[in-house]
This record gives structure tokens, sequence and C-alpha cells, in this order.
């Protein structure tokens, strides 16, 4: 019988730090002290709120400093609860389970530069990587960072701009800076990466849309608006190592349907962009409508919660 998967460790918050522009940086080690899970640069982790919402957030430290992972927070009164839970719930010492860390960028040879675009709190990934390639010297970083005014992290900033590596551009005083300056054209040995709000990451997607997409990387941390077929047909999934069958009713998610079959998949996003609700396909034609998944990544995986099916039949590895 194969052993199930670890799917969240247990963690506990050693350090919370008020980070500027809203924003506060916490801490989280294992409660023994062992080394948690190892993580690529800018890897993202679920954290499993005391209150049953289950939040992404990117990893700011770098990967060589696993004793611990460091998340950066802004509290969103407008959001959907996670910041505010966070922010006004969470105290040193509340133990939070979080799940194994996914995505990240992984560091390719045959880069030599990275330009980074990040708005406001989505600097937090870029943070990690910039860390990471100024401490190995593997390639050469700079990370365009647009603020209204007020600049989130400053501190943990300020060396990174100071060696030239973070430059900041304060949309209050010069305007939004030229995406299509920033990024340049297309080179091969160049790879930039976009992460902000919605406006922002249309405009990179646009000036970007000539480059390769293997030399273009894209964090989003709003889901888009789910995506309604009016010809959705009802199909069923057949569970490859249960054996079993779930029947998905037209309009409705795969997600959903898994669900209701009493099928535990993890998710955060519900939306097609945190990754967590991967699940392998084996057999039939899926429709991939997520932003987190490549080219080569959808020929063995979708995502649950905003795929559909063109086939019939789907086989998934559940
Ligand atoms: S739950 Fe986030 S991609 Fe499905």
């Amino acid at each position: 019988m194969k052993a199930r998967p670890i799917t969240t460790v247990k963690t506990v918050v050693t350090g919370i730090e008020e980070a500027g522009a809203g924003t506060k940086l916490f801490t989280l080690a294992d409660p023994d002290q062992w080394d948690l899970p190892p993580f690529k640069p800018g890897a993202h982790i679920d954290l499993h709120l005391p209150n049953g919402l289950v939040r992404t957030y990117s990893l700011c430290n770098e990967p060589a400093d696993n004793a611990r992972y460091v998340i950066a927070v802004k509290r969103e009164a407008e959001g959907r609860g996670g910041s505010r839970a966070l922010h006004d719930d969470v105290g040193v010492g509340d133990v939070i389970g979080v799940s194994l860390p996914r995505g990240g960028l992984e560091p390719d040879a045959r880069v030599a530069r990275y330009v980074f675009v990040a708005g406001g709190i989505g600097v937090t990934p870029f943070l990690s990587m910039a860390r990471h390639f100024q401490r190995t010297a593997q390639a050469d970083v700079t990370l365009h960072l647009v603020v209204r005014e007020e600049m989130p992290l400053a501190a943990h900033l300020s060396s990174l701009i100071e060696a030239g590596t973070v430059v900041v551009h304060r949309t209050s005083r010069e305007g939004r800076p030229d995406l299509a300056e920033l990024v340049g054209d297309p080179n091969p040995e160049t790879m930039v990466g976009c992460c902000g709000p919605e406006s922002m990451i249309e405009d990179f997607e646009r000036v970007t849309a000539a480059w390769p997409a293997a030399r273009v990387h894209v964090e989003r941390f709003v889901a888009p608006p789910p995506i309604i077929d009016p010809d959705a047909k009802p199909f069923t999934l057949s569970l490859a190592r249960s054996g079993g069958e779930i029947h998905v009713r037209a309009g409705q998610t795969m997600l959903a349907a898994l669900k209701e079959g009493g099928i535990d998949i993890a998710t955060s996003c519900c939306g097609g962009i945190c990754g967590a609700c991967k699940v392998g396909w084996i057999e039939g034609k899926p429709v991939h409508r997520d932003r987190v998944l490549s080219p080569y990544e959808r020929e063995r995986y979708l995502m649950v919660c905003v795929a559909g099916s063109d086939s019939e039949r789907l086989v998934l590895d559940l």
C-alpha cells in the first residue's frame, strides 16, 4: 500500500515584525527547530489559518535560510479575510499548518540577467530571488519596485537599494514607469518577471508578448473572475487509483464534483493561480484554464478548481 504523501507541516510563529505600508512580516519555524522542507527562490506556501481559511503567500527569505519561512502580509481591509486574520488574530507562539512549498524560479545557467517588475507587496517573491542571486552571484538582477509613495519592507530592501539591485519608482512623484523601457527587448539570456496588481500584470504581458514563454515569469495574487462556459457539457471523472467514478454536471467545477464525491483536495485560491489543487491526469482531453501550469506541466497535470474537459471521460491520477 502506498504511503499517503505529507501535505502539511506544523510550524510555530516565532516572530512578527511591522514592515511598513500596512505590512507585517511573519516568521514561521519548526516547533523543534528542524530545518523546514526546502524551496526554490520565490516559492510560495499555503497557510492553514486557525479560522479554517487557507491562503497562499510567497516566501521572501532565500532557500539557503530554510530553518524558517518568512512571509510578508499586507492587511487588505476589503480582501477575502486571510490577511485580516493574520494581522488581527495571529500572535507569536501560535501554531500554523503550512503546505509544502510550491513554484518559484529554478535558477537557469543559461540566464545571465533577471529583470523583475513588482508592484507594492508584489515585491515578496522577487526579494527571495534577488537575495539568492545576489548571494550566489549567479546572474545580474534588477528589481524595479513600483509603489505609490511608502515602500513595504523598506528595512529589508535597503542593502539591495544601495547595491543598485532594487530600483524604486514612486508613482506619486514620477508617474507610472514605462514597463516596455524597464523590460527592454527580448533576449534569450534575460528572464523577466512581474508580480503586482492585475492592471500591472496585463501591461507587463502586453509588453512581453514577443518574448519566449520560458523567459517570462508572472506571479498573481488575485485570481481572475471564474470563466463561465455556456456550452459546458457534463463529463465523467475516472479515478485511476481508487477505481471510482465521479460525474461532473454541466457548469460544475471538477473540484466541486470531487468534494461532493468525498474526495479531499487541497485548495487555496480556487481561481487557478496558486497551484494548490494540482492533480495528475492520464487520459482524456482536459481544458486548462489556470494561470500557473507551464505547457510542459499541462501534459501531465491540471488544476481541478478551473479545468474543464473536452472529452466525455477524463482519467485522473487519484
Ligand atoms: S486552488 Fe489555487 S489553483 Fe486551484
